[in-house]
C-alpha cells in the first residue's frame, strides 16, 4: 500500500490527490463550488434565451430599432424632425418668416438675454465671437426658418453650442421669432464682423 501523505488531514484526500507537485504545492482534485457551478450553468441557459430572444425570434429590438426608437421619440420630445405630423408636434417646414416688428422686436429679445447666452457667442450684433457671425451668407446648417429653428433647438454641443444656447427651454414660437430676427439681420454686415468660416460652406442669399 501507498504511504500516505503527511500533509493530507482527511482520509479521502490520498485519492484526490494530483500527481503532480510545484515547490512543494501538491493539488487535489476537488468538485468546483455549487455555487459556482450553478453560476456558469445559468449564464449558459441565458445566452440560449439571450439568442433565441434577440436574434433567431426577433422578439426583443435589435440594436438598430432601439436607435430608431430612441430618436423617434427624441425627434417626438423636441420637435427636431421637421415633418412630424402635424397634432403632435409644430411642423417648422410649415411657418411662416415673420416680419412684423413685434414679433422681429421679441426675437431680439430673445437673442439679447442673457439667460440664453446667444451674444456672449455670436456677439451683441450676431457678428460672431466664440461662434460664427450669422448675418453673412455662409452657412452650414442651413439658413432657412427651420433649420435656423432647429439649429437653435438642438445646439451643437460638440461644437459648444448647448441646446437653445444655454439649455433654458424656449417655445416653437420664441424659436420662430428668434429665427426671423436673425434672418432679419442677415446682410447687416455688422461692426466687427468675425471672417467667414470656409467651412460653413452653404451660400445663402443675402
Ligand atoms: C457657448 C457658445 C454658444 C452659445 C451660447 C450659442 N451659440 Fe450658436 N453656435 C456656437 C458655435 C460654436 C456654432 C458653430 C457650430 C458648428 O460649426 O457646427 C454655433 C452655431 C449656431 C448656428 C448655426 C450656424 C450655421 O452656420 O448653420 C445658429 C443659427 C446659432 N448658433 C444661433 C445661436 C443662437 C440664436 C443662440 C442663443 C439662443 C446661440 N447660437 C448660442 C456657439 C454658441
Amino acid at each position: 500500500m501507498e504511504e500516505k501523505d503527511k500533509n493530507l488531514i482527511f482520509d479521502d484526500e490520498q485519492d484526490k490527490l494530483l500527481n503532480h507537485e510545484y515547490d512543494g504545492i501538491q493539488e487535489l482534485d476537488n468538485p468546483m463550488p455549487p455555487w459556482w457551478l450553478y453560476g456558469f450553468y445559468f449564464t449558459i441557459a441565458l445566452s440560449v434565451v439571450y439568442l433565441l430572444w434577440y436574434d433567431v425570434l426577433g422578439i426583443g429590438p435589435s440594436q438598430s430599432e432601439e436607435y430608431q426608437r430612441e430618436m423617434a421619440a427624441a425627434a417626438e420630445m423636441y420637435g427636431v424632425d421637421p415633418g412630424a405630423a402635424p397634432g403632435t408636434t409644430v411642423d417648422y417646414a410649415a411657418l411662416e418668416i415673420l416680419t412684423d416688428q413685434a414679433s422681429l422686436d421679441a426675437g431680439r429679445i430673445v437673442y439679447t438675454n442673457p439667460a440664453q447666452l446667444c451674444v456672449t457667442c455670436h456677439g451683441a450684433n450676431a457678428q460672431g465671437l466664440v461662434g460664427p457671425d450669422l448675418t453673412n451668407e455662409y452657412w452650414k446648417h442651413g439658413c432657412d426658418l427651420p433649420s435656423l429653428m432647429i439649429s437653435v433647438k438642438v445646439g451643437f454641443p460638440q461644437q459648444g453650442m448647448p441646446a437653445y444656447g444655454s439649455g433654458s427651454r424656449l417655445t416653437d414660437l420664441q424659436l420662430q421669432q428668434l429665427a426671423s430676427y436673425l434672418i432679419s439681420l442677415r446682410g447687416s454686415n455688422p461692426d466687427g464682423a468675425k471672417a467667414p468660416d470656409m467651412s460653413r460652406s452653404e451660400r445663402c442669399e443675402i
